[in-house]
């Protein structure tokens, strides 16, 4: 671990900081690292690189995202957890909150677990973001719908979570390949953004990933 070449400051964005063009989160698991990045010290905090080509919330706030609906105490309900890589992020950035981490694959589960274990504000739920009744009873509120599952229906399936929890945010990363691998993916960010207010939520703002991730989009929604 060494120090960044040039200092870490806030960015404005709760819990998100930067050296330069790098963004971090100051590691709420300090000596640990996830999925490879670098470690970074100053005044007695440890910090860790946030990897906008491994992560889509930092590619968001790369490609100048500006609505980040995360508070330190925020709750988030993180559907397509996967191994954790930014959800380990997210709960870098609620220190005082909580994330139920939702992931499917049992493979993926196996390390997502280990992750969790080093932080106590994660919680792993081996589950199924299409059925939310299952997730109900281990999720005391969601401040923040953050899906992520690469599948069909990713609109839908985001905009009933939102309802079924009473988020008042959310934040849904659009793959469009996942949805028609033939069709235009500015269609597809434009069809997911119309279900979604048909669906009555707000749309804040849309921001497309690439260079980042490409034919992905990152759709941030209010309930008004
Ligand atoms: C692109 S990966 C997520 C990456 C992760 N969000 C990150 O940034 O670190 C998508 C994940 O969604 C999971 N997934 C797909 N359908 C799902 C569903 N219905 N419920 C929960 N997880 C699902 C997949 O198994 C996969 O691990």
């Amino acid at each position: 671990m060494g120090e960044a070449k040039q200092r870490i400051v806030p960015t404005g964005f709760p819990g998100v900081f930067r050296s330069g063009d790098m963004l971090l989160t100051k590691s709420l698991a300090p000596g640990t690292k996830v999925y490879g990045e670098r470690l970074f010290s100053q005044e007695g905090e440890e910090y860790r690189e946030w990897v906008p080509d491994r992560s889509k919330l930092s590619a968001y706030l790369r490609r100048g995202g500006s609505r980040f609906p995360f508070r330190p105490d925020s709750h988030v309900l993180y559907l397509g957890a996967s191994s954790g890589t930014t959800p380990s992020h997210v709960s870098d950035i609620v220190p005082q909150g909580r994330v139920y981490c939702v992931e499917i694959s049992p493979r993926m589960f196996r390390d997502l677990v280990g992750v969790c274990e080093r932080r106590p504000n994660m919680m792993p739920i081996l589950g199924d973001a299409t059925k939310l009744d299952d997730l109900a009873f281990l999720v005391e509120r969601a401040d923040v719908v953050y899906q992520d599952v690469a599948q069909r229906n990713q609109a839908g399936i985001f905009a009933k979570a939102m309802k079924r929890f009473s988020a008042p945010y959310g934040m849904l990363a659009v793959k469009a390949r996942s949805e028609d691998v033939a069709r235009e993916p500015m269609m597809i960010f434009h069809e997911a953004e119309v279900l979604l207010r048909k669906e009555g939520l707000t749309v804040l703002e849309i921001i497309d990933l690439e260079p980042f991730e490409k034919d992905h989009a990152m759709i941030v929604a209010g309930r008004p």
